[in-house]
């Protein structure tokens, strides 16, 4: 991390809001952050009155710390938020979702078309029984129907589970399991680099032990199949085509009046244990920070043509693909594929053919785009873009520089948004006009968002590195984990003994003489590969399934595209031997067990792994090992010659 805090110390940069952007922005006084601070309760009311309420609320905020209720006494319905409140206006055929499939195939959904889907798909969803808190597992490519999907079951009170479609069947048959799913949406197939990923092959297997699943809705996604048997097998009574189910549905279902602290969904994500957590958020509160995020860092306009990249498997694409944009009656890009299919320009061939005003995409993608050179962008007329927004990972200065003249035509502001899953949307980043940036900084939390830098007691860092903290609660907060409220307190607010109102988000942050927040990473044991948040022990946990595999430790480290790899060392059973096959072998397995995107890159083979006296792995020797760092303080092993000859191996398999 060290390394890291010496580029960013030296980076001085910074740019001032364009005078063209100030004019008519959403958001153009600067007094929104002290009027925020001064009543923050006062502030969250004024949001929540922006949505529309069946009932509505009684109190802002109960906060018995680390327990939050906002807006409760409320009821309102989301999918209502997103789509009947636009249809009732002129923007009932304005674009909702403009998609584009990797092949090629488009369709444009106008809040009608997507209204009327919704409330065909909710009824279908409750012909299969599934009512109110019932939960419902959502295992599909980015196309129209994940959006229809998520907002029928917000339109009927069910709880989604998105897995992101790149997750293994092990890994879809755990999320389904520990929150019991009564009905799986997914389709025969979906595009990635020109071959079909076998959505429904993939979570046939997993159906195999997911006792919960009393139906399987399959989207015949692959055009032109006929008979498309091949790519999905239908069992019979269980499965169920999409397309039949729509084509006799009724096109209207009331929205259900949900309590404001009603569960809108459960996603899960990587933490520091081999379980994934079921982070759970609740309905007008997640709504709240997403309508107001969306307006506020985006400045969004009626005419924006809005492209977030994110798939909806992730926290992104729920908040600023579907719910966000959706609650402001924006036109939301969706496209389905890879940025370098067929060609490296797919995503300024978008922007251009799209009219894309704004742009959020990821620091991974970026580096991509930067490597693959800038021909690629100049080919293509990207004058609309007016805002670009980054997320996911910190951003190198370098890459930062790219995206503002290449992309942005040292033009457009670049919002840097720090946030995470937990925190359900956008927590730190510039308002585009008025936060001057600094190229690698997220800047300043949002109005009606407090944070500090902390040392390990508990004391303010004023300007300095140290551990991040979010002061205060905020609406879109998570409220617990599904199934384990022990683990959210633990995990999010007891790092701090005798203050369980600091959540810990587990990164490290310095701040600078400005006030500016600079985010340096993960502080635990989490690794965050190409923007995708991956737990070390769960990299462990499939690796040691292995029959070959008797130990094994995995640490992050630096990669040049996605900011962080995986490295992993592995100690071999007895009978087995090292070779290049049982890398590839260990890696596939990997892939197998969890998703191709927790494949190691690295895996070093070892009779021994550096421990403590009392048996603990010392990891950051590894990670010093994997970096081709000098190595930190060997005192306290048990064994100093295991690293020495650890490193030399290392080294020599790089070579
Ligand atoms: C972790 C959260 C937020 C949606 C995508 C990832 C890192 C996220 C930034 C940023 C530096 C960032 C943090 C955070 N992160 N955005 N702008 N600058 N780091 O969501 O999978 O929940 O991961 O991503 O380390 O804790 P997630």
């Amino acid at each position: 991390m060290s390394d890291d805090l010496d580029v960013l110390l030296s980076e001085h940069r910074k740019f001032d809001p364009p005078a063209a952007f100030r004019a008519g922005a959403a958001i153009a006084s600067p007094d929104v952050y002290d009027r925020a601070s001064a009543d923050l309760r006062r502030y969250w009311g004024e949001q929540a009155d922006k949505l529309e309420w069946i009932t509505r609320y009684e109190t802002v905020l109960d906060w018995k710390p680390p327990h939050a209720r906002w807006f409760d006494g409320g009821t309102l319905n989301v999918s209502a938020n997103c789509l009947d409140r636009h249809v009732r206006t002129a923007r009932r055929n304005k674009a909702a979702l403009v998609f584009e499939g990797e092949p090629g195939d488009r369709r444009t959904l106008t809040y009608w078309d997507l209204y009327v889907q919704v409330n065909q798909f909710a009824n279908v969803l409750k012909s299969l029984g599934v009512t109110r808190g019932d939960r419902v597992a959502i295992y599909l490519p980015l196309i129209p129907e994940a959006a229809v999907a998520m907002l029928a079951c917000a339109r009927i009170g069910a709880i989604h589970s998105v897995v992101f479609g790149g997750f293994s069947p092990e890994s879809l048959r755990d999320r389904i399991n520990d929150s019991e799913c009564k009905v799986l949406v997914t389709a025969d197939g979906g595009y990635r680099r020109g071959s079909v990923v076998p959505l429904k092959r993939n979570a046939d297997k997993a159906l195999e032990e997911t006792p919960s699943i009393e139906h399987v809705v399959v989207v015949r996604r692959r055009p032109g199949a006929v008979g498309d048997e091949a790519f999905a097998e239908m069992t019979e009574g269980r499965d169920l085509w999409y397309h039949r189910l729509m084509r006799g549905a009724a096109m209207w279902c009331e929205p259900e009046a949900m309590d404001a602290e009603d569960v809108l969904f459960i996603l899960y994500t990587s933490g520091t244990t081999g379980k994934p957590k079921g982070i759970v958020h609740t309905t007008a509160g997640y709504l709240v920070g997403a309508q107001t995020s969306t307006a506020q860092v985006f400045d969004l306009k009626d005419d924006d043509v809005f492209w977030c990249t994110a798939d909806v498997g992730w926290v992104t694409g729920h908040t600023y693909l579907v719910y966000g944009p959706l609650a402001n009656g924006a036109t939301c890009v969706m496209y389905e594929g890879a940025p370098d299919w067929p060609e490296k320009d797919r995503f300024w061939e978008v922007c251009e053919r799209l009219g894309v005003t704004i742009l959020y995409t990821a620091p991974t993608a970026i580096r991509a785009f930067m490597k693959w050179g800038d021909h690629w962008p100049a080919r293509h007329d990207l004058s609309r873009l007016r805002l670009l927004g980054s997320v996911g990972e910190p951003i190198n200065p370098e890459a930062w520089m790219w995206y503002r003249e290449h992309i942005g035509g040292n033009r457009c502001p670049i919002v840097d948004t720090w946030w995470q899953t937990e925190t359900g949307s956008i927590v730190i980043s510039p308002l585009p006009a008025l936060t001057a940036t600094k190229p690698g900084s997220a800047t300043v939390p949002l109005p009606g968002y407090s944070a500090a830098i902390l040392d390990v007691k508990g004391n303010e860092i004023p300007v300095g590195g140290g551990l991040l903290a979010l002061t205060q609660p905020w609406p879109s907060m998570l409220r617990t984990i599904w199934g384990d409220a022990k683990r959210y307190v633990d995990t999010y607010f007891s790092k701090w003994p005798g203050h369980p109102e600091l959540y810990f988000p587990g990164d490290g942050a310095k701040r600078d003489d400005d006030g500016y927040f600079w985010i340096l990473g993960r502080v635990d044991d989490v690794l965050n590969v190409a923007g995708h948040r991956i737990g070390t022990m769960e990299v462990e946990s499939a690796l040691v399934e292995h029959p070959a595999v008797a130990e094994a430790a995995v640490v992050g480290k630096t990669h040049e595209l996605k900011g962080q790899a995986i490295a992993a060392f592995v100690t071999l059973r007895e009978g087995f031997k090292q070779s290049p096959g049982m890398r590839d072998e260990l890696r596939d397995f990997v892939g197998e067990k969890i998703g191709a995107i927790a494949k190691p890159d690295d895996v070093l083979f070892s009779a021994d792994l550096p421990k403590t006296r009392s048996g603990k792995i010392m990891r950051r020797l590894l990670r010093d090992i994997a970096e081709g760092r000098a190595l930190g303080d060997t005192t306290t092993l048990a064994d100093p010659n295991v690293v020495s000859s650890l490193k030399e191996m290392y080294e020599a398999q790089e070579s």
